[in-house]
């Protein structure tokens, strides 16, 4: 298992907001964690990449306790973070947010610039301009460019696609899963459950600071109370594939675009 989340207790104050989460992530997979506003999904990615102390439980990253190293050396382990609201710096060009993201490596990232410019064009024909002046769907991708400069391992995804039109709703899936397929492992949070579950390997449920459910991601997308509950209880064949990569192709043509078929849950 690369990544372990075992019975995890996390407080803010006196407030609990993880009430023993266990989450496992294997080598290759996509794994969501999807629930309702408060459930404790960015809680529970903080605490993986050492923004938030556990109480009680351990987190394991491949094959080591990790529970007490400091967030900067976890960068360095594999462990990689876009995170909320994308704290992205926008006085900095686009070129120099993304390399802050290998700085911490000292090696030569001229590699891994090329591979963001090819999953991210809009990155390479923007590098000159300043990261905070780029739109919001652009922010996104290079808060995730920016995360995979590091070479992560894992690649923590809080909420990438809110906020975003449905056609980047679509790219940024689909860019999700290329990631994936080029070795990068993948935890993902996301409010937009349907598209989430159809591009990942398996799935969590939380509700309150805790698991609620856990099994493959289609058989949620089947699971009537998932249905009800977090996919506006539409029944399953009106589900847009949005894993395909070629819907999102074809999404960048306006006469083929089409939105997914319901809004977000929220
Ligand atoms: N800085 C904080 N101080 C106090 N309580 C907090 C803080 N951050 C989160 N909480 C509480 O912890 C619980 C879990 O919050 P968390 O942000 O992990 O939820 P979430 O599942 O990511 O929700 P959302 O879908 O709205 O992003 C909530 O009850 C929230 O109010
Ligand atoms: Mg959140």
């Amino acid at each position: 298992m690369l990544l372990e989340i075992d019975d995890i207790h996390v407080h803010y104050g006196k407030i609990a907001a993880l009430k023993g989460i266990s989450v496992s992530v294997d080598q290759g997979e996509i794994v969501t964690l999807i629930g309702a506003n408060g459930a404790g999904k960015t809680t529970t990615l903080k605490t993986v990449s050492g923004l938030r102390n556990l109480s009680s439980g351990a987190v394991r990253f491949d094959g080591r306790d990790i529970s007490r190293v400091p967030g900067h050396k976890r960068v360095l382990a594999g462990i990689g973070q876009a995170p909320e609201g994308r704290g992205i710096f926008p006085g900095m060009t686009v070129e120099e947010n993304l390399l802050m993201g290998a700085y911490a490596r000292k090696e030569d990232s001229s590699k891994e610039l090329a591979e963001v410019h090819e999953l991210f064009p809009r990155l390479a024909e923007r590098r000159n301009q300043a990261g905070g002046t780029m739109s919001g769907g652009e922010q996104q991708m290079l808060a995730i460019g920016r995360a995979l400069m590091a070479k992560p391992k894992v690649l923590l995804l809080d909420e990438p696609s809110m906020g975003l039109a449905p056609m980047l709703v679509q790219q940024i899936f689909s860019i999700i899963v290329e990631i994936n397929r080029r070795g990068t492992t993948v935890l993902l949070v996301e409010q937009n459950a349907q598209q989430a579950l159809q591009i990942a390997h398996r799935a969590y449920v939380l509700e309150t600071g805790r698991v609620v459910k856990a099994a493959p991601a289609g058989e949620l997308l089947d699971d009537p109370q998932v249905r009800a509950a977090y996919l506006g209880g539409a029944s399953g064949d009106d589900l847009t594939a949005a894993s395909d990569v070629a819907s999102a192709e074809a999404a960048e043509d306006p006469e083929a675009a089409r939105g997914p078929e319901e809004g977000p849950t929220r």
